[in-house]
């Protein structure tokens, strides 16, 4: 008979892990830290950047006219790096990609491990060469502040048979888990053991198996899909996410040779392959970055045009704004945006997609400081996400904590200060706030934003803003 219940956990005791692995404190990076020698514990070393030390400087009052084209989607891309790992022969080749420092981050990781990446920033494009692995170890000093870095681990797994963690990071949101990554490892068959200050996970005989996530995460859905695809038998991951982006990274796997079935239905079938190839793929358009450039029109009023944006990846958001007074004209891939009236106040619950968008969060909160009246907005994903509140007081919005909620009460006459970008999409919010105020609005550390959005201040320059992104000392 089965040992059930060791094959459930295989070694790791869920609740073991450490809740909330080390937060990451992007912004405690100093310029001192811009490169270092990340060793590993097999002796090798790899070199790990930071990007640049920036900060935004926001001169508001302009309205917004003319033609910005949406980034490749963050969310996807990520996951197809990691997955192309899973490849041992050939070249991937990843168009659309953003020039981010998120995707920066995780090119430098799949180097750590051996593999050849090279990115053609100019042409967005990415050729991942994973004929080699050489390392099963993702260095602490990239992963603890780069939480997608465990989405490596079913191609170490796969590949040479054990992972080791040596740490894991993100933004600043919080407390936010792994455990449903971990636990599905592990009914897969792998063996997760925690050490002190790593993770050790060793391949095993992995297996499919039936997993069921307690709430439909995002990245772990791609994950345990990524560690199911090469795993011999039937993988069932019942309550998957159903973003758009974990379509495309389906689709994506699904060219490498996986065989994935229920995508969006919350409810997906992986049947183990062989092996998986190379293959070419053309990387989604970022639902946030365009909803992002819809709200700065919202914002700072006036009309542009979206290209490659779709609102049928806004779900929710796109009623939202609507409701607002935004309007929206689609031109198949081409989205126009318009705002030309005063906004009227919203009632905001994050949620998995189809709903409200938790990354779009804070950005809605920035643009509800501008409706006339009392907006409210409840925040249900990740805790620790109502850091823009105080910075958006700064700026002269009335902005309260009301138990798990925020209110909003609008309209107020933002003006200019020196504020904190908390994290990704704080920052962003506060470059849209910046938009509508009087004066001058300074955001620091850029780097965050940088992290997740690609060439801001200049994308938002060709539509008449007067943003800027300086080094800062
Ligand atoms: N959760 C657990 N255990 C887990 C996984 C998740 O408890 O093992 C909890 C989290 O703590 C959180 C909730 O489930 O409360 C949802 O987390 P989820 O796993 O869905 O988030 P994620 O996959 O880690 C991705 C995006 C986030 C985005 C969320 C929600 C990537 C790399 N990140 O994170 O993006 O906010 O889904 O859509 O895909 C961003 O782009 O700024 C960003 C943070």
């Amino acid at each position: 008979m089965e040992d059930w219940t060791a094959r459930e956990t295989n070694g790791w005791r869920p609740g073991e892990l450490p809740p909330g692995w080390p937060a990451t404190e992007d912004s405690d990076l100093s310029p001192a830290d811009s490169l270092e020698q990340a060793q590993h514990s097999d002796g090798s070393q790899s070199e790990m950047t930071d990007g640049p030390q920036t900060r935004y400087r926001v001169r508001g009052g302009n309205q917004l006219h003319g033609t910005v084209f949406v980034q490749g989607a963050k969310n996807a891309a990520l996951k197809m790096i990691a997955a192309s790992l899973l490849a041992e022969k050939g070249r991937t080749v990843l168009r659309n990609v953003p020039v981010i420092e998120d995707v920066r981050r995780a090119v430098e990781l799949a180097q750590a491990v051996g593999a050849v990446v090279k990115f053609h920033e100019a042409e967005r494009t990415l050729v991942v060469d994973a004929s080699e692995l050489t390392s099963s170890v993702l260095p602490a000093e990239i992963a603890r502040r780069f939480r997608a870095s465990v989405l490596f681990v079913p191609a170490l797994l796969h590949r040479l048979g054990e992972a080791t963690i040596e740490g894991i990071g993100g933004c600043n949101l919080g407390s936010r888990n792994l455990d449903f990554h971990y636990r599905g490892f592990a009914r897969l068959g792998a063996r997760v053991d925690e050490q002190e200050d790593r993770i050790h996970i060793t391949a095993g005989h992995m297996r499919g198996a039936h997993l069921y996530l307690d709430t439909p995460s995002h990245t772990g859905t791609e994950n345990l899909i990524m560690a199911a695809s090469l795993a011999p038998g039937t993988t069932v991951i019942d309550n998957c996410a159903l973003e758009p982006e974990v379509l495309d990274v389906i689709a994506f796997l699904s060219k490498m040779g996986a065989r994935i079935s229920g995508g969006g239905t919350g409810f997906v079938t992986v049947q183990g392959v062989g092996e998986l190839t190379a293959v070419e793929h053309t990387v989604m358009a970022d639902r946030i970055d365009a909803a992002v450039f819809a709200m700065a029109a919202a914002t700072a009023g006036g009309e542009v045009t979206l290209v490659g944006a779709s609102l049928d990846d806004f779900g929710v958001v796109r009623w939202k704004l609507e409701q607002m007074g935004v309007e929206f004209a689609t031109h198949g891939a081409v989205l126009q945006v318009r705002r030309d009236r005063q906004l009227r106040p919203i009632n905001v619950i994050t949620s998995p997609f189809p709903g409200f968008a938790t990354d779009l969060q804070s950005p809605i909160m920035a643009v509800s400081c501008l409706a006339e009246g009392t907006s409210y907005i409840r925040e249900t994903i990740f805790d620790g996400r109502y850091m823009l509140v105080g910075e958006l007081n700064k700026m002269g919005a009335k902005v309260e904590i009301d138990g798990s909620a925020v209110l909003v009460h609008g309209p107020s006459a933002l003006r200019g200060a020196d504020v904190i970008a908390h994290d990704l999409r704080t920052g962003i919010a506060l470059v849209l706030a910046g938009l509508a105020a009087e004066g001058e609005t300074v955001i620091s550390p850029g780097y965050l934003i940088d992290r997740g959005h690609a060439s801001v201040a200049s994308r938002l320059a060709t539509l008449g803003a007067d943003v800027t992104a300086e080094i800062s000392d």
